[in-house]
């Protein structure tokens, strides 16, 4: 009942009200959400696993986590999307977020540059979507939250870590200077990347596929990471792609994804909105659901269009999904380097190599086909494009090209007028070369 007067105040307010609205909320939530968390407590009982105290634990964080519905949306693939007021939002827990004044458009200084077609290959037209709009939308003045479940964070190594990459064992950065690379045995890239120079942001068109995955404590991703700093344990880095993990989300389905770290994936920053970080302003389109339709063999193609790029004025980060989504952003607050300028970005494939029998996983990165076998059966990345210090796209310099083992998963760049700047990644992982 309470929830429901609340959905209606917060109808009342509107957006424009966001700040007051949010400090008056969180005092009425306050005998609401420890009322519900004393019943659930008590009633928790002591089957197997865990112990009362992690018991309190999850359902602590389950709370923190999922904000009070206006509506909620049952996905086909099991999700529930939360309508959330997007006062309530998980960003403005964060301490240094309190007084955020939310900015409701992206600043009018839109990165300019060519306009490169888009899907103009795909042999099919309809726009790729998620797959939760088939059972309905979210009122404006929402955002569409992943309604996070008691196993997602039972799946966690901790309650800490939950919604969280590896820590990664530092320092040890030496030649290439790559996150995961090097730094964390086991993880295999297939990647192109430009360093040197000042950028303020990138975009790429990536196609969509559904990786195998061997085991569930691998995962497979198609993404790219905008960087700051020089890989040390405070490496900034702002990531988006998509993704196939069953630990993070209990699936194999191809997932939309972000990512955002100041301190080299230790203390702060998560998967989505798994923690306070980014503020979302779009009602379409949720982080961590399920994209479709995906690519198939030989078939239809479907790709994803993602932007990041940095407010000039403001200094925020924002991202566009497609043409026509502006998700929110990254406040400049979170970072170091990165409230400046990133200073390498890259793009393509990650998958986890854990050897569980002692021979090379055969989870797939990209559409598991190496990128000689080209269009329509490898996984691509084009139109890859940074954006300069005068807030304009523009074709990358330099790429470089980095993989651990070229037999297991590969990269081949390429340029052509429709496509600029491209690449074909990916690979089958296990195979006669890559024992
Ligand atoms: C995910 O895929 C793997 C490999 O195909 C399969 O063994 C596993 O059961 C799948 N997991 C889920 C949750 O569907």
């Amino acid at each position: 009942m309470l929830l429901d007067l609340e959905a209606v105040m917060a109808a009342k307010l509107g957006i424009h009200n966001i700040v007051q609205l949010c400090f008056f909320s969180s005092l009425l939530l306050v005998p609401l959400v420890s009322g519900g968390r004393a019943t659930t407590a008590t009633t928790g009982g002591g089957s197997g696993g865990g112990g009362s105290s992690q018991k309190l634990n999850v359902q602590n964080h389950l709370k923190n986590l999922n904000k009070p519905p206006v509506k909620s949306i049952k996905s086909p693939d099991g999700d529930i999307i939360d309508c959330v007021h997007m006062s309530h939002q998980p960003a403005f827990d964060h301490p240094d977020l309190k007084n955020h004044k939310i900015q409701m458009k992206p600043p009018n200084f839109h990165p300019e540059g060519k306009i490169l077609a888009d899907s103009k290959v795909s042999s099919s037209s309809s726009p790729v979507a998620q797959l939760w709009h088939q059972n309905g939308r979210c009122p404006d003045g929402t955002i569409p939250v992943r309604r996070t479940k008691k196993e997602d964070i039972l799946r966690a190594s901790s309650i800490q870590r939950f919604g969280k990459k590896k820590q990664k064992s530092f320092p040890q950065p030496s030649a290439k200077p790559l996150p995961d690379i090097l730094t964390q045995s086991g993880h295999q890239h297939a990647i192109v990347y430009v360093e040197g120079d000042k950028y303020y942001g990138a975009k790429a068109t990536i196609n969509v596929w559904d990786p195998r995955i061997q085991q569930p404590n691998e995962f497979s991703l198609s993404q790219m990471w905008i960087l700051g700093g020089s890989f040390g344990q405070d490496l900034n880095s702002i990531e988006a792609g998509w993704q196939v993990s069953p630990d993070l989300y209990g699936d194999n389905n191809t997932r939309l994804f972000t990512y955002w770290t100041s301190d080299a994936y230790q203390a702060t920053g998560c998967y989505n909105l798994l923690c306070s970080g980014f503020i979302q302003i779009n009602s379409d389109i949720a982080l961590g659901a399920s994209i479709y339709p995906l690519s198939n063999y030989g078939s239809s193609q479907y790709d994803i269009s993602i932007l990041v790029w940095k407010d000039p004025k403001e200094g925020n980060w924002w991202m566009q999904f497609g043409n026509n989504h502006v998700l929110g952003y990254w406040p400049a607050s979170l970072f170091s380097y990165l409230s400046d300028s990133a200073s390498m970005i890259e793009w393509g494939g990650e998958v986890v190599n854990s050897e569980s029998d002692g021979q090379h996983t055969s989870t797939q990165m990209g559409s598991g086909h190496f990128p000689d076998e080209g269009f329509g059966k490898a996984s691509y990345f084009k139109n890859i494009q940074v954006v300069d210090g005068e807030n304009k796209l523009r074709a990358p310099k330099d790429l470089g090209i980095y993989t651990e083992q070229d037999s297991c998963y590969n990269v081949k760049t390429g340029n052509a007028d429709d496509w600029g700047n491209y690449f074909y990644y990916g690979g089958p992982g296990r195979n006669p070369n890559c024992p």
